[in-house]
């Protein structure tokens, strides 16, 4: 099994490698974040998946900084994704914004930047990442425009800030469009996708453009009402799914001597896309990357396939963020 994705980059001249597996780190805080990546990096990961939303790029940079002074790492052997936030879903706003990530993390360059979702909210300033209006509802931005916004994302490329460019939460029509009207195109796209939320139109039609796709929450994302109830967010009506004690999973598990985090992981691998499971515990951290040793027989990978539950399995609709921006033209996902 292939460790790397293939990425397109304009930058490298065609490809450049994306490791399969990553680190997520939404919700991972600054008292954690320094053992989590240098366990991280002496567990084998190569790939930290972080956004500007998730303001921990700050110790992030602090710790990578540290392993390169060190010589623990080269800058070159690790690949860092972070993501436009949504208060900056104007062209005018691209470079600001990676300039303040890239200064945060203290690179010259990311491997790969995403536009983080395609709904946009109004700018009151760059500390303020979920912006209330009068009414204290989410300041939601109409005038998100993606063709002018990706433009925006080209130059960066061109400025050498971003090796490779990408989308996240875009669905099928979005990225059709942004496509057919690009200059460089997609190179990957992140989204939820666990073995409930297959994805399959999404991930195809990926695969037939060459965009590399990244499953985040890959294990259902347990710890998510705990990140609503941080940003002030109800928890009410959130659905939570529970693909970790999934009988199949677990069965599949017990057979190969593995846990469940690690089959529904190595499933995804096998499917085609990337993952980028969050853990701050140390045993997770490796846990979530020792999957490279055994392998899903055809039955048991059609079992899997045939847990995708379509929309049902998606957790991050349900989230109080969301059912503000349902009204807006952007909306990537479906309804009902
Ligand atoms: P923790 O950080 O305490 O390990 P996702 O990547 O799908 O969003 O899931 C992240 C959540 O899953 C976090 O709450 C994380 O908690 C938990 N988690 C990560 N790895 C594992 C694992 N191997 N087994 C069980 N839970 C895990």
């Amino acid at each position: 099994m292939a460790k790397n994705l293939t990425i397109n980059s304009v930058v490298t001249s065609g490809q450049m490698r994306m490791p399969i597996v990553g680190l997520g780190t939404w919700q991972a805080t600054e008292k954690e974040i320094y053992e989590t990546l240098t366990t991280a990096i002496a567990s084998g990961y190569r790939h930290i998946d972080t956004a500007y939303m998730y303001e921990n790029e700050k110790y992030i940079g602090q710790t990578l900084n540290k392993l390169f002074s060190e010589g623990k790492l080269k800058r070159e052997d690790i690949f860092i994704v972070t993501k436009l936030p949504l208060i900056a879903n104007r062209a005018e706003y691209v470079e600001t914004f990676l300039k303040r990530s890239l200064e945060s993390l203290q690179l010259d360059y990311v491997d790969l930047y995403l536009v983080h979702h395609p709904v946009g909210f109004k700018n009151h300033g760059p500390d303020n990442i979920f912006p209330k209006d009068e009414n204290d509802k989410l300041d939601v931005d109409f005038e998100t425009e993606h063709l002018t916004l990706w433009k925006a994302m080209e130059d960066q490329v061109d400025a050498g800030r971003a090796k490779s460019i990408g989308v996240s939460n875009f669905n099928i029509s979005q990225m059709r469009r942004i496509l057919e009207n690009c200059r460089i195109p997609i190179a990957n796209t992140q989204v939820e996708l666990n073995i409930y939320l297959q994805q399959p139109d999404l991930v195809s039609f990926c695969k037939e453009n060459d965009i590399t796709v990244c499953a985040y929450a890959p294990l259902g994302s347990p710890g998510y009402i705990k990140g609503l109830e941080k940003y002030g967010y109800s928890s009410e009506g959130a659905v939570e799914v529970s693909p970790l004690s999934e009988p199949i999973i677990v069965d599949i598990a017990r057979k190969y001597n593995k846990l469940p985090a690690q089959v529904l992981l190595r499933y995804l691998i096998e499917y085609g896309v990337a993952v980028i499971p969050k853990s701050t515990n140390p045993e997770r951290i490796k846990q979530n990357i020792d999957i490279f040793d055994f392998e899903l027989t055809e039955d048991e990978f059609s079992k899997i396939r045939a847990l995708d539950r379509g929309e049902k399995g998606r957790v991050f609709s349900s989230m109080g963020i969301f059912s503000v921006i349902r009204d807006h033209p952007e909306y990537p996902f479906p309804k009902d």
